[in-house]
């Protein structure tokens, strides 16, 4: 096993007492210094610098880890009430380690001690170095005599001495996730957070994009990329002193959660996450999706199964003749599993809609009497596989599980209880609780080990804000749900490391990358609208890649045809949640070659390179294309939305390919009988040509969509 070692080759001595710490990766430097003052300071935030000389030129900075109650008049990191009510805190350097548990990868932890207080704090740094990617939490215990509170518990500080910001933040609601909206940040504080307890967003997703001196575009422009791994309340705080400096404070929203910590304990905040371009963001979300598929994601460098899901094409309005004969469907599309929705179980309260049922994981015993064997042996036979949607951390009040366990429910004692889709939330804080939501997967997997995979859903935030566990820790509820919950998935993931999972939340609510250690893909959005989609995907794809972001082909906007729903599908992991019946028999056979191109390029689209080419926010018109890792094999999906009357059309440059190399570009996925301009076998270009001179994408029509792959030769 690795143990830190003191890594002075990484560190400079400035004079006796002065100590600098580089935190880098191929591209990015962050330099902490160590003042007069024995405190810890940023004194370097940016590009990498090379000549380890410069380094003593740099200012002395800010102070990292601000903490309240001294000096600093904005918004600290970390407040502390300590043991005899006095709320300030100054810390000073101790240390620092450095280790390398493999060539990419650099740990730092650095050690910062109470000068009057004995409180620990360690702020640790894991810095991937291709990937250009740092991970950064925070450590913080104590040695004093009885529970410190703390009402404020950054993960992460940094700070930016830039002549302007500007933010862009991804926010929304139900059905319409992670609009980009951008502002410039001016003297004061924006503050991007939510208080839903059970999930990071309905309203704001836990990521930004943050330029520096000037807008960034795609391929041009310095920009901070930022996301934090918290499945409940997070809080970005953006704050412009009086000398125009910029701090981001990152973290657990601390809003009604002061959190006391014993003498002895560790409280770990969770991983806020960042990468730096110099190259505009579409370099920032490429680093982030290779980190994320080498590092984060559930079996990142996995596979990704194609389905049916039934959700839409019968709501809770199913028997198992139906299903099977949807089954027979999913064959027929070509893809890989039949995703059983909502409505199989509850027998009491049958769960024949949003208002019952919710809490009892039973098999309804006259809509499915033979049972889930029955449907994983049948999905069996017909060469698929099969998955099962639950909702484990919630209960309708109408249900078995709540007229026994009313204890296990978080409402408040002495009010009425209020209701998000008629449920309510369960009670993760209670061990009690975490072992029958785990005991819901277990049974399932333990009577069915057929079943293939799940979508695990969770549509209520927080209501009725009490835990009949917690009793006079109130304050502990948002975030100790949210430790709950992770007890839960971490036991899942050591009993059934394989098993593929969906996160969903009532569309997009939990859309961060700590969920993703546990879950294979998410669904980002109840909107399968592709017009809609293709804003909500190009948002979620500033931080993820495609093969998280769950995309189904679906009846909505039925103005779009098939193939411009299923193109843009295929731009995510493909599904579909429709029945043949909605289709006509050109669209089956469209839908069916679909999938076959889908599987043939998966390693493009779901492991390559994303460039994002026009953007859907700028015209009637977008592009994005995915490049192979050998840069041999690409594939662009082109969208005409609502283009204007006699609009000027450009070529679009391409991206990502070699420039010396012979390509050809074949136009896919064309309706039957459909001919392209490209000709049957397509045509023969340099990537020069298609990078400087580009091709002709976008149409007049309206909804009209291409997609084009592109091989060496
Ligand atoms: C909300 C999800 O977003 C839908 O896809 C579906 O699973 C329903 N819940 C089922 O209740």
């Amino acid at each position: 096993m690795l143990t830190y070692a003191l890594c002075m080759s990484c560190s400079l001595l400035f004079g006796a007492e002065h100590t600098v710490i580089e935190i880098s990766t191929n591209n990015i430097g962050l330099v902490l210094r160590t003042g007069n003052d024995g405190r810890l300071y940023q004194s370097y935030l940016g590009k990498k610098l090379t000549h380890k000389d410069d380094i003593l030129h740099l200012p002395l900075g800010t102070e990292a880890y601000i903490t309240g109650g001294m000096e600093d008049y904005f918004e600290p990191a970390l407040s502390v009430v300590n043991t005899d009510g006095n709320p300030s805190l100054l810390l000073k350097y101790i240390g620092h380690e450095v280790k390398k548990p493999e060539a990419n990868v650099t740990e730092t932890v650095v050690t910062l001690q109470g000068d009057k207080y004995p409180v620990t704090v360690k702020l640790y740094y894991t810095a991937y170095q291709k990937e250009n990617v740092i991970k950064t939490w925070t450590e913080i215990s104590h040695r004093e005599k009885k529970p410190i509170v703390m009402n404020r518990y950054a993960s992460s500080m940094l700070h930016f001495n830039k002549s302007s910001y500007l933010l862009t933040e991804f926010s929304g609601d139900w059905a319409t996730e992670v609009r980009a909206k951008e502002q410039p940040l001016a003297f004061g504080k924006k503050i991007i957070d939510t208080k839903l307890g059970a999930r990071a967003n309905m309203h704001c997703s836990p990521f930004f994009e943050l330029a520096f001196d000037a807008p960034a575009t795609e391929t041009v422009g310095e920009v901070l990329v930022g996301t934090l791994g918290w499945t409940g309340n997070f809080r970005f705080t953006f704050e412009v002193d009086n000398n125009g400096a910029l701090r981001v404070v990152s973290g657990i929203n601390p809003w009604a959660s002061d959190y006391d910590i014993k003498a002895g304990e560790t409280f770990r905040t969770p991983d806020f996450y960042f990468t730096y371009s110099f190259t505009g963001k579409g370099q920032a979300s490429r680093n982030l999706h290779d980190w994320a598929r080498n590092y984060q994601i559930k079996n990142g460098k996995g596979d990704r199964m194609t389905l049916l899901n039934n959700w839409e094409a019968t709501y809770f309005n199913f028997n198992e003749e139906k299903l099977l004969h949807l089954m027979d469907n999913a064959v027929e599309l070509g893809v890989d599993m039949f995703l059983l929705d909502d409505g199989w179980f509850g027998n009491k309260y049958p769960r024949s809609s949003d208002r019952q049922g919710l809490g009892d994981w039973k098999e309804t015993a006259d809509k499915l009497p033979h049972g889930i064997g029955y449907l994983t042996e049948a999905a069996h036979k017909k060469g698929i596989k099969f998955g099962l949607w639950i909702e484990p951390e919630m209960v309708n009040p109408k249900s078995e599980l709540y007229e026994k366990h009313p204890d296990w429910v978080i409402h408040m004692p002495n009010r009425e209880e209020y209701y998000f889709r008629n449920q309510l939330v369960l009670d993760l804080t209670n061990p009690q609780v975490q072992e029958y939501v785990f005991g819901i997967v277990d049974r399932l997997m333990t009577q069915y080990p057929d079943i293939a995979y799940f979508k695990w859903d969770c549509n209520s935030p927080i209501t009725n804000i009490y835990s009949p566990y917690l009793k006079d820790k109130q304050s502990h509820l948002y975030v100790d749900f949210v430790r709950g919950l992770y007890n839960v998935l971490e036991r899942i993931n050591a009993k059934y490391p394989n098993l593929p999972m969906m996160l969903c939340s009532g569309g997009g609510g939990r859309t961060d990358y700590e969920a993703l250690k546990y879950f294979t893909e998410f669904w980002p959005s109840d909107n399968t609208d592709p017009i809609e989609r293709l804003f909500i995907q190009w948002g979620y794809s500033q931080v993820f890649p495609a093969k998280v972001l769950s995309a189904h082909v679906t009846t909505w906007n039925s103005k779009s045809s098939i193939k411009f729903r299923t193109d843009v599908a295929m731009m995510g992991r493909l599904g579909f949640d429709i029945k043949l019946e909605d289709m006509n028999k050109g669209d089956e056979a469209y839908c069916r070659a679909a999938v076959e191109n889908y599987n043939r390029l998966k390693p493009v689209i779901l492991d390559g390179d994303m460039y994002r080419l026009v953007s859907p926010y700028e015209g009637n018109h977008t592009a994005t294309m995915y490049v192979g890792k050998a840069g041999d094999h690409a594939v662009l999906f082109a969208f005409d939305i609502h283009p204007r009357y006699a609009e000027k059309s450009l070529p679009v440059c391409l991206q990502g390919l070699k420039p010396d190399k012979m390509y050809r570009a074949k136009e896919i996925n064309l309706m039957p009988g459909a001919r392209s301009s490209l000709g049957a076998d397509g045509k023969r270009y340099s990537g020069e040509f298609l990078m400087n001179v580009g091709l002709n994408l976008f149409t007049t029509g309206q909804l009209n969509s291409r997609v084009i792959e592109i091989t060496e030769e």
